[in-house]
């Protein structure tokens, strides 16, 4: 890899922040950028930094790709509004459902359902009506890294894998992160006057619940695993962890409610430990914690008769399942 990565001990936020804000100016002229803001780390990083560089020239889309969690999409709207930047909601649901019919396997939900979708699709449609040349994207050194030693494919992944995105979708990408971790990231995001719900956020995938769903990705699957995600983050908001996440699996298990068998559905809860991503530990929560997740979980999402907590590390695992 010939990214140099600058370490946390190494970064001057201010240098670097006014390096980039160069950078992104000279490269894109006195042209248009786009780009899409998820309300994460990464993404909100790189739109102020592209605010700040770019001023109106840069236009910032929240992609609605009906897989992220409740009430996401007006907040991370409202949030930016108060930071002076106007984001527009793209509403692309059915074009991602559409996408992700019938596809089971992880590396083709996230090739053809989500990398494909959202940067031909949905962002080849953004560029040609804005007549935008270029899109600011908060790729970071782990993306890199995992998705060229073939362990999985993020979803934000292009040229590193020789995919020239001027020929197939019409724009340049620039990547003004490449070079930081996450946790590097985070420091930047403080110094740009992020508030810490935002410079603290547990990081949140591209594919977001996507990558939650074992097997075919659909309106119901999401919603339950969604509901359940709730559930997970609300009992899970005072824990000291790097992210917690519900997962719904694939395989069915009987289970009984109200004296009757029901071949139910299963929730997987992981919770990690980790610094940087690249190596991680699940939380040792406390049984009474997991006892009311799965109560609550049983209780409020239609179907569920088991929730299994994960105690593997990474690696082998990895932090999310798809
Ligand atoms: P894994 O599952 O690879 O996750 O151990 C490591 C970290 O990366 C996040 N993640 C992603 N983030 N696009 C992203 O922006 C992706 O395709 C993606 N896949 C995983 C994951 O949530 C964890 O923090």
């Amino acid at each position: 890899m010939e990214i140099k990565e600058i370490k946390i001990n190494e970064l001057n936020p201010e240098k670097f922040i006014d390096e980039k804000i160069q950078e992104i100016s000279s490269t894109v002229g006195d042209g248009i950028a786009i780009n899409a803001l998820s309300g994460g780390v990464d993404s909100s990083t790189v739109t102020m930094l592209g605010h700040k560089a770019l001023g109106s020239r840069l236009r910032t889309y929240f992609i609605e790709n009906g897989l992220m969690r409740d009430d996401e999409p007006q907040q991370v709207v409202s949030l930016f509004k108060n930071l002076g930047v106007h984001v527009e909601i793209i509403d692309a649901k059915e074009t991602f459902f559409k996408a992700l019919k019938g596809i089971i396997d992880p590396e083709e939900k996230r090739d053809k359902g989500i990398t494909k979708t959202f940067y031909k699709d949905v962002f080849g449609k953004l560029v040609k009506e804005s007549g935008a040349k270029f899109l600011l994207q908060g790729t970071i050194y782990t993306d890199i890294e995992e998705t060229v030693a073939g362990i999985k494919r993020q979803h934000n992944v292009l040229e590193q894998l020789g995919i020239d995105t001027e020929e197939q979708y019409g724009y340049k990408v620039i990547e003004p992160l490449l070079e930081l971790r996450k946790d590097t990231v985070r420091v930047v995001a403080k110094h740009l006057g992020l508030p810490e719900s935002t410079y603290n956020r547990m990081p949140f995938p591209g594919p977001a619940l996507a990558a939650r769903v074992i097997g075919e990705v659909t309106p119901e699957r999401i919603e339950i695993v969604r509901k359940a995600t709730t559930i997970v983050e609300e009992e899970l908001a005072n824990i000291d962890a790097f992210q917690y996440m519900a997962i719904l699996h694939e395989d069915r298990v009987t289970g009984i409610r109200s004296g009757k068998r029901e071949f139910g559905r299963q929730i997987e809860i992981r919770c990690w430990d980790s610094v940087d991503a690249t190596v991680a530990t699940p939380t040792c929560l406390n049984f009474e914690t997991l006892e009311k997740l799965a109560d609550r979980i049983t209780r409020e999402v239609p179907g569920v008769v088991s929730v299994t907590y994960n105690i593997a590390k990474k690696p082998p695992s990895t932090m999310e399942v798809v």
